[in-house]
């Protein structure tokens, strides 16, 4: 990327841009359902009644998802605000390519044909929902569909449950119509079975090596047949629910299936495995896992002689996997990159959870540094516990890193992302739900402290909505509400040193892609041409 052209009549100062992400805090229906709205947060009410307040979309198509029916979430998000465009993300490309039928013709889908015919089984390894935030259970179905079509005779499922990206405990919504489905696949000579899974918080879907003892369970799972067995996966469900009314789906233990006391799809020499999540911050570990020869993260035990793809490209510049069945989106000319082509220094920080998101989603999937030069980015190490259990997380020393780095005078533009909106909301408790937003009210009070002492400029918004609806209603009843919602975020200017006069552009429609080009603004640059339009304009 150039660098950035300044803007005419832009009046410099001194301070840092700071840019706040409050992860998972949407704009609800602010009555007693809403988490945001219920939290004692008197900065955050005040906030949401500056001059320079928007509410801006952070789902459906409005991030590239295939439709308004889609709940965001933190890639789209942090893709749509670091990239100041809107690319059709993984969801939906893996639609097109399974419905254009381009995936089945290429390399990676006839080698698993050719294996398939040779006598090894097929293993298709991925989370089991309709969330559409990491896989869809429709594109599984596709992709058995086209095993039967073509003559593949073994096939085994390994499935992770959800129970985050839609309800708690709905895990065999999911599993007994695929159960069913497999069976149907099975002919005369035919063998489909789902053959181990577990919950998605404790097996195989860890997330910036925040803890690979998830992924060696799954590994266990999945390639060595070892975990508690069941004739079945719904079996497996029923049994876990019934021994603990309290368990939901996302932290169920891992099963294996048996039959005549062995498991039933172990993994061998000759077969293949697909993981066919298409999103990659959760499926990173894993395909590290099946592709590494030298891998020192775990002790793999038996490492089978397998061919292994994922549905996606997880990560263009590690080429993790090296085998994968859709091209990712292909998200360019960042505002990283023109931060750094600009000479600008930068600085991002958040804990271990969301530390990707601000690094790795903000920069379009690419792992690393953009120049090492310009920018530094820190990770706070997260707790490894249910965050409903510390809802305030690492705010606080997330706020601590920001003021440090504000005050050295180092950075002229900061991000960091708090977490806690987001992974307490996803645990459905409503008192800790509150706590974690009044934290993150407390934390960025410190953070705009700061911002206000270095006269700089703060920015405050999200990336998606999780904690401004904790509950729905079913059958009459209170159901906890621990997915994403369809919620506006807020979007939200606080100019602390008055050298410039800013006003609201008034874009019709605005969405989380038009922050980027909001930044160069506010930084004093005129925005990328090809980038969305900006919701704040220098007043002449
Ligand atoms: C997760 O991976 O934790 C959820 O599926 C989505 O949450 P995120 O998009 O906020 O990371
Ligand atoms: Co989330």
């Amino acid at each position: 990327s150039p660098p950035l052209a300044p803007l005419a009549g832009f009046r410099q100062y001194e301070g840092p841009l700071v840019t706040v992400v409050m992860d998972g805090i949407g704009i609800g229906s602010r009555d007693e359902q809403d988490g945001v709205f219920m939290a004692n947060t008197e900065l955050l009410d005040t906030l949401f009644k500056e001059q320079l307040m928007v509410a801006v979309k952070a789902h459906g198509l409005a991030v590239g998802l295939p439709s308004d029916k889609d709940m965001g979430n933190s890639e789209v998000g942090h893709n749509a605000l670091g990239a100041g465009r809107v690319f059709s993300q993984g969801a939906k490309l893996v639609n097109e390519a399974l419905e254009s039928k381009e995936v089945f013709n290429g390399e990676v889908w006839q080698e698993l044909k050719k294996r398939g015919h040779g006598g090894g089984t097929v293993h298709f390894i991925g989370l089991v929902s309709d969330g559409n935030v990491h896989s869809h259970i429709d594109q599984l179905y596709r992709l058995l569909d086209q095993c039967v079509a073509d003559g593949i005779e073994r096939v085994r499922v390994h499935a992770l449950l959800d129970g985050r990206d839609v309800e708690q405990k709905s895990a065999l919504d999911y599993i007994e119509p695929l159960e069913r489905k497999l069976a149907k696949c099975c002919g005369e000579s035919f063998d489909y079975r789902i053959a181990s899974g577990g919950g998605r918080m404790v097996t195989t879907m860890d997330r910036y090596n925040a803890n690979w003892s998830v992924v060696e369970r799954g590994w266990k799972a999945h390639v060595l047949g070892e975990g508690r067995s069941f004739v079945s996966a719904s079996e497996a469900v029923r049994t876990y629910y019934a021994e603990d009314p309290a368990m939901t789906d996302q932290y169920m233990p891992s099963f294996v299936v048996i039959k005549d006391d062995k498991p039933v799809g172990t993994m061998e020499d000759g077969d293949s495995a697909v993981f066919f999540n298409f999103r990659g911050d959760r499926a990173i570990e894993i395909s590290r896992a099946f592709d590494e020869t030298d891998f020192n993260e775990f002790d793999r035990k038996r490492v089978p002689e397998l061919f292994y793809a994922g549905m996606m490209q997880y990560d263009g510049d590690a080429l993790i996997p090296k085998k994968f069945l859709v091209q990712p989106p292909a998200i360019n000319a960042t505002l990283g990159e023109y931060l750094c082509a600009t000479g600008i220094t930068s600085y991002a920080v958040s804990e271990t959870q969301k530390f990707g998101h601000v690094t790795y989603f903000w920069n379009g999937n690419r792992s690393g540094y953009i120049d090492r030069d310009l920018e530094r980015y820190e990770e706070v190490a997260s707790d490894r516990i249910t965050f409903d259990l510390k809802p305030w997380m690492k705010a606080g020393e997330i706020a601590d890193k920001v003021v440090e780095a504000i005050e050295s005078g180092r950075y002229k533009f900061i991000r960091l992302n708090f977490a806690n909106g987001d992974m307490v909301g996803h645990t459905g408790v409503e008192q800790a739900v509150r706590v974690g937003v009044e934290c993150v009210d407390i934390s960025l009070g410190r953070v705009l402290g700061a911002v206000k002492k270095a006269r700089g400029i703060a920015v405050v918004t999200a990336d998606h909505g999780n904690a401004d609806c904790m509950w729905t209603e079913k059958n009459g009843k209170r159901v906890p509400m621990v997915a994403h919602t369809l919620n506006p975020v807020p979007f939200i200017v606080k100019d602390y040193n008055g050298a410039n006069n800013f006003r609201l552009t008034g874009v019709a429609d605005p969405g989380l892609a038009n922050v980027a080009a909001t930044l160069c603004v506010l930084l004093g640059y005129q925005p990328p041409e090809d980038y969305f339009p900006p919701l704040v304009e220098l007043v002449g």
